[in-house]
């Protein structure tokens, strides 16, 4: 069986862009191949953080794979820090690493520009390496995860090949070294729909944990009459009809494509019923599928409280 591995950080609260470009494709996933899923505290100690916080959000983070239907009878759900090699391999390559391509990475120069250099640790640039550590340590073959994390699969890639031709080619063999791979080179799995859910205020900027405003994301904890609220007041246009794919629409685009995920239906059937909508028509039908569809991840969640 191939294997499987992702991971959430467990800061802020998990949102509707981890699920629908994450979380809800493990489920699907964890059937077929052998599945690792952890929560990776460790690279949530990047950014400044409260202890007790992060303790509290890493048991609601697993809480919610389970809720969200990641099996443990299937997968394996662990959390990152409790298991050491972890940060162990990180600083083995770290030092096959080089500096460049960590300078290069686009998510470290945007959360170190809004974090400002006194709180830019180390770590925060060192933190892709961490990264390709959880998934070579496991010679996982594909790893699901939304679109903002393909430049970090990418140097896990290019750092599994370049161990590969130090320390497992030909040459090291001569010297004694075992000759051939030492990691495989694993693919990122992103899903074709769902894997940059645009903020509910900006459809031009992806749905984040950091953004300021509650109300540019829909969170999974998130009540009924916050859902109802964030979707009445969320951005859209004034062009007649709705349509997916129209550049001057990026909203538009958005809420669409949000739709036809938790509704299941395919993007013909979603283009059919909505192009002569008008927003007073559609957005109570988003709001009620997207209810719909978190109400028994809700239900599973009070279940397990207190966490
Ligand atoms: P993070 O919250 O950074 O730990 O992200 C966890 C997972 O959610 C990763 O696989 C991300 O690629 C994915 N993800 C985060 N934000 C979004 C988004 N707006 N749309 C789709 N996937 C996302
Ligand atoms: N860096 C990823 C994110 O912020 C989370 C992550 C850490 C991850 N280690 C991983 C994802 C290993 C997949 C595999 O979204």
């Amino acid at each position: 069986k191939k294997r499987i591995v992702s991971g959430v950080q467990p800061t802020g609260s998990v949102h509707l862009g981890n699920y629908l470009g994450a979380i809800k494709n493990w489920v699907s996933l964890q059937n077929t191949y052998e599945t690792l899923f952890f929560i990776v505290d460790l690279h949530a100690i990047t950014l400044p953080y409260d202890a007790q916080q992060l303790a509290k959000a890493t048991r609601t983070t697993a809480a919610i794979y389970l809720a969200c239907g990641v099996d443990t009878s299937k997968a394996s759900v662990f959390v990152q820090s409790h298991v050491r090699a972890h940060a162990e391999l990180m600083w083995l390559l770290s030092s096959a690493t080089p500096i460049g391509w960590l300078n290069k990475m686009i998510q470290f120069k945007e959360k170190s520009r809004k974090a400002g250099d006194e709180n830019v640790g180390a770590a925060l640039l060192t933190y892709p390496v961490l990264m390709a550590s959880d998934i070579l340590l496991y010679q996982s073959d594909l790893v699901p995860v939304g679109e903002d994390q393909k430049q970090h699969l990418e140097l896990t890639r290019e750092l599994a090949e370049r161990v590969n031709y130090l320390y497992g080619g030909r040459k090291w063999k001569k010297l004694g070294g075992r000759g051939g791979a030492i990691f495989k080179v694993p693919e990122p799995l992103i899903p074709p729909a769902g894997a940059r859910v645009m903020s509910l205020t900006d459809g031009l900027s992806k749905m984040s944990k950091s953004a300021p405003s509650e109300q540019s994301r829909i969170n999974l904890l998130d009540p009924k009459d916050v859902i109802v609220n964030k979707i009445k007041r969320c951005k859209t246009d004034s062009f007649p009809g709705l349509e997916f794919d129209n550049p001057e629409r990026p909203e538009c685009n958005n809420l669409l494509s949000v739709y036809q995920i938790i509704t299941g239906k395919t993007k013909e059937d979603v283009t059919q019923e909505c192009r002569d909508m008008n927003w007073g028509t559609f957005k109570p039908l988003l709001t009620d599928a997207l209810i719909h569809h978190l109400h028994p991840i809700q239900v599973s969640i009070t279940k397990m409280l207190p966490l």
